[in-house]
């Protein structure tokens, strides 16, 4: 009977031993359940309250979930399945972006989602759904509202146009009113090239006149930076009527040229290279206080046709010959600092650059290069 009791106790201590280890592996279960859960809660909280739009897609492309925001996107209520987005017109874009997406992964695109009283532009990425090299079916389209940012690039966009418009025009008029003054100061003199002044100002008049009309046309119609018409031409004969204004209008400027017969005739913009030209003009002649001398010349260098234009003013103090060309730079009390930034872009733009004469230190030196 010992035996028997003995055997019976073994079997209820395996039994509870038993008991024990279900128990503990029950325990370890709902651990793990727990903790899965509290992992799931937080990234459910986490996507929900993420200020960009997820959706995650199955694998034939069906919308098997959607956060908080991607509802909002598409105009989906909270209470609605996530399969009822396919039914809304936003949708369409979307679907096309995906298809567009899967086409090249790893990339963004920019769409334009309509709705019925705005737009919003949106920026959708796909991501395939792998993890350490194994992959998963479906994917995950991120979707982010942009629609700010990009207005905010259009207002900086403006604004560089407004600001181009108004220093652009500022320049036309200098010539304009000098001439005025001249013809005046020619009648009230008396003067015996009267008819002579009365011509040549107003051939001045008429010409910055139309291409201030150009311009202007030009910004408004396109709302954006005037493009660049190339034609060919010669240089010489653009420096030279350039500066007739200013030697009309200037007396104790003096300016001087050499540029020799066979420089060849190249390809560019004749309205925005007169103004490039200009603009140097005026800062040489504010820079000399009105009295000096410029002088002009015209040179082969390797691929460009190069334009010299140094003044007898106090020259480009070394400090600032890296800073000058840059937009809002100026040591004038009433300077934009523009001048010289239109320029740098619009030679930019013809393939060509501004620099400064380093070799010139009787006053400021520019050389202008334009391909040839
Ligand atoms: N010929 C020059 N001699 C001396 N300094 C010059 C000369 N040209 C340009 N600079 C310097 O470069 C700066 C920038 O010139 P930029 O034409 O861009 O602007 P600005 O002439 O000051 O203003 P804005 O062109 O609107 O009248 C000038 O403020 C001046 O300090
Ligand atoms: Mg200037």
């Amino acid at each position: 009977i010992g035996q028997v009791v003995s055997s019976f106790n073994k079997m209820v201590e395996d039994l509870l031993e038993s008991k024990r280890e279900v128990e503990k592996s029950n325990e370890e279960l709902r651990a793990a359940r727990d903790s899965a859960e509290k992992r799931r809660n937080y990234i459910e909280v986490l996507v929900e309250s993420l200020n960009v739009g997820i959706i995650s897609l199955g694998a034939d492309g069906e919308i098997v979930n959607l956060n908080k925001k991607a509802r909002e996107f598409l105009e989906l209520s909270p209470k609605d399945p996530p399969q009822k987005a396919v039914t809304l017109p936003s949708w369409v874009t979307l679907r096309d972006a995906i298809a567009d997406l899967k086409k090249r992964p790893q990339q963004k695109k920019e769409i334009l989602l309509t709705f019925r009283d705005e737009a919003k532009v949106v920026l959708a990425e796909l991501i395939p759904l792998t993890r350490e090299g194994i992959s998963y079916p479906g994917s995950i389209l991120i979707i982010e509202d942009i629609t700010d940012l990009s207005r905010t690039q259009r207002i900086a966009a403006w604004q560089e146009v407004a600001q181009r418009l108004a220093h652009e025009i500022k320049n036309p008029l200098t010539p304009i009113r000098l001439s005025a003054q001249r013809i005046r100061k020619k009648l009230r003199d008396n003067a015996e090239d009267l008819n002579e002044a009365i011509y040549e100002g107003t051939t001045t008049i008429e010409r910055e006149v139309e291409s201030m009309m150009s311009m202007v046309n030009e910004f408004s119609r396109f709302a954006r930076l005037p493009e660049i018409h190339l034609k060919s031409g010669s240089i010489a004969d653009l420096v030279l009527a350039a500066a007739l204004p200013y030697q009309n209008a200037y007396s104790k400027v003096s300016f001087s040229f050499n540029i020799p017969d066979n420089i060849p005739n190249i390809l560019f913009d004749q309205e925005q290279i007169e103004r490039v030209i200009k603009n140097l003009f005026e800062n040489s002649i504010e820079a000399m206080k009105m009295s000096g001398e410029i002088r002009v010349s015209i040179f082969e260098k390797d691929k460009y046709v190069v334009i010299s234009i140094k003044d007898t003013g106090p020259g480009i103090p070394q400090e600032i010959r890296t800073k000058m060309f840059l937009p809002y730079f100026s040591t004038k009390r009433k300077g934009t600092g523009l001048g010289l930034a239109i320029v740098a872009r619009i030679l930019e733009e013809h393939g060509g650059k501004i620099e400064v004469d380093n070799e010139y230190s009787e006053g400021a030196g520019l050389l202008i290069y334009l391909p040839r």
